[in-house]
């Protein structure tokens, strides 16, 4: 069957600096290929994914505020990913590694279970048309793949200015047996830089709204 992607498969325009950051920059910090190693990426600090990174720049403050952890940062669009490189490499940072695909295939093909610390999605796409919510990255059989993703006490933290989708996120993640929430409803406005997308939606006066949830113990 036919993958339901979560992004429209278009690139993006390079500059020409773009494209030279992204040919000489993406072989230094992807992830070895193959099956990910969460134990040796970042010799052993605990690993967490940031899915939809859009232009990295919350991704770069993350990192420097938390040198402790490492970072697996996945978007599609390759301007972003051109940049994203380029700061990692401005800042001499050692904890971010990029992921320039499809962050289902990645967590489905390459992660292992109970790898990870932490799963991000900072305001990812909200496909507000009910025909395009089977869309949504928050959705049943991806919420299912991210937890199976998280080692037991790890945390998914998702942030949306869509209220239909934060109501929808509360739903979908509450339903998933191997999660529960980590506060009543949804979570207050946790330490996090603000992304460009949020900055957008409080522009038009929209809600922002965090969700945490932590992966019980014992399930898979
Ligand atoms: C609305 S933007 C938000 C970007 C950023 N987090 C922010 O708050 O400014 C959503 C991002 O998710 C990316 N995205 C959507 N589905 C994805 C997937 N399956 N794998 C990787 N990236 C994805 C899109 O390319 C886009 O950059």
């Amino acid at each position: 069957m036919q993958e339901i992607l979560t992004f429209n498969p278009r690139r993006g325009r390079l500059s020409a600096s773009q494209a030279e950051a992204l040919h000489r920059l993406l072989p230094r910090y992807a992830p070895p290929a193959g099956s990910f190693d969460p134990a040796t990426a970042f010799s052993g600090r605990p690993v967490v994914v940031e899915i939809g990174f859009g232009v990295g720049d919350v991704t770069i403050e993350m990192a420097q505020a938390e040198p402790a952890i490492g970072i697996v940062a996945i978007d599609v669009h390759t301007p972003g990913v051109a940049r994203l490189l380029s700061a990692i490499e401005d800042h001499g940072l050692d904890n971010v590694m990029v992921v320039h695909d499809d962050a289902v295939g990645f967590l489905r093909e390459r992660v292992p279970e109970a790898a990870l610390a932490g799963i991000r999605i900072f305001f990812p796409d909200p496909w507000p048309k009910s025909k395009h919510h089977k869309r949504r990255l928050v959705r049943p059989a991806l919420a299912a793949l991210m937890a199976s993703r998280l080692k037991a006490g790890a945390s998914i933290h998702c942030a949306t200015d869509w209220t239909p989708y934060a109501e929808a996120m509360l739903e979908v993640l509450d339903a998933e047996p191997s999660l529960r929430n980590a506060f009543d409803g949804y979570a207050p406005r946790l330490e996090r830089p603000m992304t460009k997308f949020e900055r957008m939606g409080l522009e038009k006066g929209h809600e922002v709204a965090d969700l945490v949830f932590v992966k019980r113990e014992g399930r898979s």
